[in-house]
């Protein structure tokens, strides 16, 4: 069969923005034609975020509502809430049996996350997520994840366990490696273009939300923070706001950054902020269209997750079976 993908997205906001979509979602759909691919929204993981139950569930469909909007297709794909797979859990508590207090401890991410919170406030959930993630991963038997540089250190343990479990207790697990995918840059936020964008940015208006209505977004990118300069090139440090709307454009029409250098030559900042809003506009105009259309029909929305949570299940529960069987559970 087709080799197998998996990724999880989280689903702590109300919608993504730009940098989300460019910087991981769009390689999902490509990604179809090539794996039986899995795709979930990981509301456990959400879980370790003091959040409200209402707003968490619906951020939660949201999220799966945007996965479908962006390309993602139910037919080809098993596209599930995390949560609907009671397995990510079970498979987690036998992984973390596995893993050393050391090297959970190393995960540079929770160290950061634990210092932003307070070691004090940060929970236990934070502290063992990158095992939650192994057990994402290995129940699928996946060959290959898409990740990007934040989720390398989560992909190593994943590896590692897998790799220590089949030794001591006979092949289980695919070990699965990491899919790189095209680089597209970094998005940098708008209105600072030195700081990447994210949705925990100080400011909103550097910040574009796909769901946010096109009027907003198209404001925001005419009021992009450039430069004084009035010369269309590339150069990330010198020119860091004409570069980011350089990436984004090439990003959204598959034009070359120095073709667009080349097609922008003698023109102003106002044609190249126009091409973006324009661009910008053209893909999230029917995204918008298409999730706010999937959360009306929430009867049909479901629907598609119990058969994407039935399919995953079919698959997780072989793995925990075998797994148990192994470990004398
Ligand atoms: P945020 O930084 O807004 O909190 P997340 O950490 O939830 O976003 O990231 C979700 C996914 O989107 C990750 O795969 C991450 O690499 C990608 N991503 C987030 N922000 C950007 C960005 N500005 N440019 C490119 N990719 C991004
Ligand atoms: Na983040």
């Amino acid at each position: 069969h087709r080799p197998r993908a998996l990724s999880l997205a989280q689903s702590t906001s109300d919608s993504l923005h730009l940098g989300n979509y460019l910087g991981a979602l769009r390689q999902w759909v490509p990604m179809q034609d090539d794996f039986e691919a899995f795709y979930g929204i990981a509301d456990l993981h959400a879980l370790t975020l003091d959040q409200d139950p209402a707003l968490r569930r619906e951020q939660t469909l949201l999220g799966a509502a945007q996965l479908l909007a962006a390309g993602i297709d139910p037919q080809r794909s098993v596209v599930f809430i995390q949560s609907h797979v009671p397995e990510h859990t079970q498979l987690a508590w036998v992984l973390s049996c596995l893993t050393g207090f050391g090297q959970a401890n190393r995960m540079t991410q929770f160290k950061d996350k634990a210092a932003k919170a307070g070691a004090d406030a940060a929970n236990v959930g934070l502290f063992t997520y990158p095992i939650l993630m192994a057990a994402d991963i290995l129940l699928y038997q996946a060959d290959k994840v898409p990740v990007g540089e934040d989720q390398r250190q989560h992909l190593e343990l994943t590896r590692d366990l897998a790799v220590r479990f089949n030794a001591r207790y006979g092949q289980t697990f695919t070990v699965p490696e990491p899919h790189i995918i095209a680089a597209v840059g970094k998005i940098q936020d708008l209105a600072d273009p030195t700081a990447k964008m994210s949705k925990s940015a100080v400011s909103p208006a550097g910040l574009i939300n796909l769901l946010d209505e096109p009027r907003v977004n198209v404001k925001k990118i005419k009021s992009a923070v450039t430069d004084s300069d009035r010369t269309i090139t590339f150069d990330e440090v010198a020119k860091p706001g004409v570069s980011n709307l350089l990436t984004i454009l090439s990003a959204l029409t598959g034009t070359p950054v120095e073709q667009l250098v080349a097609d922008f030559a003698g023109r102003g900042y106002g044609d190249l902020k126009g091409a973006v809003a324009d661009a910008v506009s053209a893909f999230a105009t029917p995204f918008r269209d298409r999730t706010l259309e999937l959360l009306g029909e929430r009867g049909e929305l479901e629907a598609i997750l119990a058969d994407g949570a039935a399919r995953a299940r079919d698959v997780a529960a072989k793995t925990v079976a075998d797994v148990y069987a192994k470990v004398g559970l």
